[in-house]
């Protein structure tokens, strides 16, 4: 049994219990560690909680940068959207909080680990398939998932041993966001078929009204200047988070199939990563060979389920990364996106290394292509077509 366990700790009811019921009913001592991944709420306030609730040690990280250029980067290059939609908020963070969880551990020299979650969800599966994969010599607890608490339970246990908790009122929501989105569940959206009511959106608020364009610039395939101004890539998600999210685009409502077999309606809202994601497909549209792009599509669901499956930590994926990357070679330059209240689409691309010929597509006096060549080629394109109609196909039946 584990003597001494590191907890990812929100600083919420879940995770300000779990601090004291592991020391009551484990008899293990805690450190709790608190990562900044770019969520609205503050930290403020979780040492305090933490130590309140009887933990031997706290610490906290601002993981913004590194959540951008070890997680977001590649994702994007990989353009992963997991079923077509989900641009991976949570499934991102997990890996990333596990990674520092089991430094803190080795600093500690603890010999466990320990998440908030419940047994229903992805966000376990993500921790734990981590901590295997970085640090199998660490038990794993998962309070949350065994002591069969409700929420009513939990507050009451709050109370009873003193443990400083936030508002305590009834919670409609669940939600976790970072730099890359916000994800919200539960609630009215537990019916498939209701409207997610006008109040979950947080992001997502129009409140612009007027037209604007902005060009987003990128380095083998990754952001690198907003507008011209080179910054860094948290802070250029930070700033489209912004400016995109106010024209009230970025919602994404969908039923997602969760790696426990369930079937989840999800809604969330995620204007910078879409923004970048959409600019990111079209310069490669612009930059990419044809086949090599095509093979990439073909793989880009592959990497988006591994990565919501909890399997970031992997072979698959450093060996689908080492493709991807060998694939962004030349998507460097710039896309021109406009901007209207509920709408945001690419209306200009250039690249200096361009696959567009000018002189291959124009209509005009400038055409360089070579008509005539196409005759043969058609012929002979088609000749498979011509000889299945002439025997069985709609020939042959006239
Ligand atoms: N369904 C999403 C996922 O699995 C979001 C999970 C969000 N977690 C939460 N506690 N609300 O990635």
């Amino acid at each position: 049994m584990a003597k001494r366990v590191v907890l990812a700790y929100s600083g919420g009811l879940d995770t300000s219990v779990a601090v004291r019921w592991m020391i009551e009913h484990l008899g293990v001592e805690v450190v709790c560690l608190s990562a900044d991944v770019g969520q609205e709420g503050t930290l403020d306030g979780n040492r305090e909680k933490a130590l309140g609730a009887g933990a031997i040690a706290y610490e906290e990280l601002d993981l913004r940068q590194e959540f951008a250029d070890d997680f977001l980067a590649p994702l994007i290059k990989a353009n992963a959207l997991y079923e077509d939609q989900y641009p991976l908020v949570s499934a991102l963070s997990r890996p990333l909080i596990a990674k520092k969880q089991v430094e803190v551990a080795r600093k500690y020299g603890a010999d466990g680990v320990a998440h908030g979650c419940t047994g229903k969800g992805n966000d376990q599966v993500r921790f734990e398939v981590s901590y295997m994969a970085l640090a199998p010599d660490l038990e794993q607890l998962a309070p949350v998932r065994n002591w069969g608490f409700t929420r009513e339970d939990s507050i009451e246990y709050a109370g009873r041993h003193g443990i400083p908790v936030g508002a305590t009122k009834e919670k409609l929501y669940s939600i976790d966001d970072n730099l890359w989105g916000r994800a919200i569940e539960c609630g009215e959206m537990e019916d498939p078929w209701a409207e997610p009511p006008d109040g979950v959106w947080k992001m997502t608020r129009p409140t612009a009204t007027e037209p604007a364009q902005f060009t987003l610039s990128f380095e083998k395939g990754v952001p690198v200047a907003l507008d011209g101004q080179a910054k860094p890539l948290f802070e250029i998600i930070i700033e489209l988070n912004h400016l995109v999210g106010s024209y009230g685009w970025g919602r994404i409502d969908m039923v997602e199939n969760r790696r426990v077999g369930i079937k989840s309606r999800e809604t969330y809202e995620a204007p910078g990563a879409l923004a970048v994601i959409l600019a990111h497909r079209d310069l490669e549209s612009l930059t990419v060979e044809r086949d090599l792009g095509r093979q990439k599509i073909a793989l880009q669901h592959k990497y988006a389920e591994l990565v919501y499956d909890g399997l970031w930590y992997s072979p698959l994926r450093d060996a689908l990364d080492a493709f991807i990357d060998v694939s962004q070679e030349h998507v460097t330059g710039d896309v021109r996106l406009r901007l209207e209240p509920n709408r945001c689409w690419v209306v200009g691309r250039r690249a200096p290394r361009s696959l567009y010929d000018y002189g291959l597509a124009t209509y005009d006096a400038a055409d360089r292509f070579r008509h005539a060549d196409s005759e043969g080629f058609v012929r002979i394109w088609g000749l498979g077509v011509q000889t299945w109609s002439d025997v069985q196909g709609p020939g042959s039946q006239r």
